[in-house]
This record gives C-alpha cells, structure tokens and sequence, in this order.
C-alpha cells in the first residue's frame, strides 16, 4: 500500500512538473499588409525563426496579425511589441485576443492606431511575446522589422520628452543672525542698570558698618558654622536663580531651592537669634548705662 500511494505521489509530481516545466508551442503565425481597398500588400507564413525584413506599409494600410496557440492551456498574454529604430526607441504594443479554441489575432489600422505610428515615416521592429502562469518558459519570436510611412500631411506632433534626472542638490539655507545692538549704546544700559549699585555701596560705606558680632562670632565657632551656612545657603539660592534664568528649567530649580531653603531657614534661625540675644543685651548693658 504504502509503496502504491508513493508510486502514485511520484507521478503527480511528475505530471505536474511537466506541466511548469513545458513551453510554448505557437504554430500557423501569419502577417499580413492589406492596403485600404482590400488590395495584399504582403502576405508572410512565419514560422520561427524565420523573420522578415523587407516588410513596408503606408499610412492607410491595415496590418493583420494571427496565430494559434496548440498547448492546453491558454496564455495570459500575447502581443506583439513594436520598437522604433531612431533614438526615441518608442515601444507600441499591440494584445492579441485569444479564443478558447487557441486562435489569436489582431488587427491595426495605422490611419487611427497609436499616434507613434504616425510621427513620421520609421522603422519598427517587431517581437511576439506570450506569456502564462502556468507555462514557465515565455515565447519570444523576433519577427523582423517593418517600414511605417508618415503621413504626407499633419504627422502627430511628439511630446515632449519627459527627463527623470536628478536635479540639483538642495542646500538648506540658515537664517542670517539677527542684528545686534551697538557695543557702545548696550555697554551704556549696562552701566545705568549697574549704577543703583554703587549708589547702595556708597551709601553703605557712609553707614559705618561694625563687625563686632563678626568677632563675637569667631569666639563661638558653633554660631560661626552657622553664619558661614547661612550666608552660603543664601548664595546657592541667588546661584540657582542664576541658572534659572540661563539654562536649568523649572522643576529641578523647585528641588534644588526645596533643599536650600531648608537649610537656610535651619542655619538662618540660629544665626538671627544670636543676633537678637547679642542686640538684647546690648541694650541692656546701655540701659543700665543711662541709668
Ligand atoms: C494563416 O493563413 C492560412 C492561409 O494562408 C490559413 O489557413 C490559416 O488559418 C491562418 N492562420 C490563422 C491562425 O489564422
């Protein structure tokens, strides 16, 4: 049995593989020129690969195109591709229609076929194409040229040709820098938004400022860690402002402020309580003075 069914799997796949591996098989090709009173021009039984040359046809001739496909199955394609010979290599082509019986055929008239035909006079080649799924190996038949005479008056007019080539390359443009300000009139802003300080500074010096609880503080090194604390916490927090303002965004600003504060309202608490008790028996010691 199993021998039996295996025989059997040979032969399909044999079968089958004959089938993709067969070509085509196009018999009975005839070409012919008829002139537009019904006049033969020309008459060719072409067989491959046999091809003509000398074929010519005015513009008014019909051009006649058969042939028979003897394979069971029947091609999806099957035309024929007219070339140009000159520079433009313009390709027409021409589908053929096939009955179920394998007969195909077509026909042009050239007075109202593709304007291609009908520049001016050119030659064309001709190959036969049929193609199908179901057979591997297309037909290829190089047919041979054939002469289109232009017509004598009014040729179609050629489009005109469309290039694809690339053109040329983009460079992006930046936009210029903007204009700054004179140096001397910002230079002059500067110093009138700096001025308020010096009026602070001088006013101060005119203060006579004491650093008595400087020393005082220096006699008690705790209150001095503090007042160092203090005044650096108070410094960080103008820095953080500062890096605000010049690339630091909001949210790691709010931390870093969050931590700083705390540490300055710790450090600041006793330093400014020491002040006050330093302030408090000063007065005590002047009050005791007046009296
Ligand atoms: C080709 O022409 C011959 C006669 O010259 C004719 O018998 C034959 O049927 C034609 N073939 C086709 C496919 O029309």
């Amino acid at each position: 049995m199993a021998k039996f069914s295996s025989l059997v799997l040979v032969a399909v796949l044999a079968s089958l593989s004959s089938a993709i591996a067969a070509s085509w098989n196009v018999n009975d090709i005839n070409l012919s020129v008829t002139a537009k009173n019904g006049a033969k021009k020309a008459d060719h039984k072409l067989e491959y690969p046999y091809a003509v040359e000398d074929l010519k046809a005015d513009n008014s001739d019909i051009l006649k195109f058969s042939f028979k496909v003897e394979n069971k199955e029947r091609p999806h394609q099957a035309m024929v591709v007219f070339q140009s010979q000159d520079e433009f290599q313009d390709e027409i082509m021409v589908a053929a229609a096939v009955k179920p019986s394998g007969k195909g055929r077509f026909e042009i008239n050239f007075a109202k076929a593709d304007p291609k035909f009908r520049y001016n006079t050119r030659k064309f080649s001709m190959t036969f194409l049929v193609g199908g799924s179901k057979v591997e190996e297309p037909f290829k038949y190089a047919l041979g040229h054939i002469e289109v005479q232009g017509p004598s008056a009014n040729p179609a007019v050629r489009p005109s040709r469309v290039a694809y080539e690339a053109l040329d390359e983009i460079h992006h443009q930046f936009r210029a820098d903007q204009k700054l300000i004179n140096r001397a009139v910002s230079g002059l802003f500067s110093l009138l938004v700096l001025a308020p300080f010096a009026a602070l500074f001088l006013l101060w010096s005119q203060l006579g400022i004491k650093f008595e609880p400087l020393k005082a503080m220096a006699q008690r090194p705790l209150e001095l860690v503090a007042g160092l604390v203090f005044f650096s916490s108070l410094a960080a927090i103008e820095f953080v402002f500062y890096s605000y303002w010049t690339h630091v965004t909001l949210f790691p600003v709010l931390q870093y402020l969050g931590v700083l504060s705390l540490v300055a309202l710790v450090s600041g608490r006793s330093v400014l309580s020491s002040v006050q008790t330093r302030r408090l028996q000063r007065t005590q010691a002047s009050s005791k003075k007046d009296l």
